[in-house]
């Protein structure tokens, strides 16, 4: 049985950005059930919501590609109104060697769950696309309607492919609504620390990378690049914590839900708006934490953006919703973390 505020689908919802918007969404009063095929995450996960929230989300272990599956969980589950979809792969760098399996992963997917959404009466689907739609953009801060750019990887272009099937999908007429969220870095953990990103092997992303090095698992960390042309040399991203991130999936389904959106679908930057280095970044850590990360300075990333960051006002004036931790504090929750799996013996 669900409570009064309905129940969400959360594909992918043992992942980073997906468990931390499962907490949320159970704070605000939702049920959840989750799917997830686990694979680059793990079913403890859910015993870190549980101690939490003090709730135990319904999880179905499952791959969201198999029609099947899906076909039963909605058969199973009568009472899903919403659907956010976090499950997907991820990697860029793999996307490249890979790209059969990104566009098989993420796109049949979100067709499964377009085809299922219409029969079983469900109102919308929150979907997670990137910033990476924008490539390299030519002004900064991007808005909403800053040009697409041609995307630079197979992952990238599983975002722009499933913003326009969703796009088509509900041109077309179909029966639900939908809001695409664009997020910029997220980075950070939950504040108790019961939850937070965990890669497999080599981390690719920055910040897991600058606690590994931090804690002693990597020798240092590889700043990619200090010849842009930024500030310090270094490239500039807008890092947001996860939390405020997973803040806003719960304001957005609402809208759906609740049939305040004014358009069957919307587009929102989720962003802080400010611009962050790779170097003050670092800074940030430091002082955050008292931490030294070991570190050399080395070539350009190829496929590395020289600098994007968003702006945020329509998602702050239209959704009433705002990133609002500070940095130094999403970096003192990635460390807490990183600390947390090392008590664990995790890593
Ligand atoms: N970086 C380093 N050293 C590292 C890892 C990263 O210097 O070991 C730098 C990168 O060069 C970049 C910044 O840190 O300047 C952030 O890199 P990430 O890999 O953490 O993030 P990206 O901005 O490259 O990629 C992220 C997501 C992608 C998404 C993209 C959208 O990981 O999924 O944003 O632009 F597509």
């Amino acid at each position: 049985m669900s409570n009064q505020k309905g129940r969400i689908l959360v594909t992918g919802g043992t992942g980073y950005i997906g468990s931390h918007t499962v907490v949320e969404l159970q704070n605000a009063g939702y049920s959840v059930v989750i799917i997830d095929n686990l694979s680059n995450s793990n079913a403890d996960v859910i015993d870190g919501i549980e101690r939490i929230t003090g709730i135990r989300p319904d999880f179905v272990e499952a791959d969201c590609t198999d029609f099947d599956a899906l076909k039963k969980l909605f058969a199973d589950y009568p009472d899903i109104k919403g659907i956010i979809n976090f499950a997907a792969s991820k990697a860029v760098g793999e996307s490249m060697t890979k790209p059969i399996l990104y566009y098989r992963n993420n796109l049949n997917t979100l067709l499964n769950l377009l085809d299922l959404m219409g029969e079983n009466d469900v109102k919308g689907i929150v979907f997670s696309s990137s910033c990476t739609v924008y490539g390299e953009p030519d002004v900064n801060p991007v808005t909403e309607k800053s040009p697409i750019k041609k995307a630079t990887s197979p992952y990238g272009n599983t975002k722009q492919i499933s913003e326009e099937i969703i796009t088509d999908a509900i041109y077309a007429g179909a029966p639900y609504k939908s809001v695409i969220l664009r997020y910029f870095n997220p980075v950070g953990a939950h504040p108790s620390a019961e939850i937070g990103e965990l890669p497999n092997g080599v981390p690719q992303n920055l910040i897991p990378y600058v606690t590994q090095a931090a804690i002693g698992i990597r020798k240092e960390l590889s700043v990619f690049g200090n010849d842009y042309n930024t500030r310090d040399g270094s490239c500039i991203r807008d890092y947001i914590n996860v939390v405020d991130l997973a803040k806003a999936h719960v304001v957005a389904v609402e809208r759906m839900l609740e049939d305040k959106s004014e358009e069957k679908i919307e587009i929102f930057n989720l962003g802080t708006g400010d611009g962050v280095s790779v170097l003050e970044l670092l800074e940030s850590f430091e002082r955050a934490t008292g931490v030294k990360v070991p570190r050399k300075i080395v070539g350009r990333r190829a496929g590395d953006i020289e600098k994007v960051w968003a702006d945020p006002t329509y998602a702050n004036e239209v959704l009433g919703w705002k990133a609002e931790t500070p940095i130094d504090d999403t970096m003192r929750s990635a460390w807490a973390w990183q600390c947390r799996l090392r008590e664990r013996g995790i890593m």
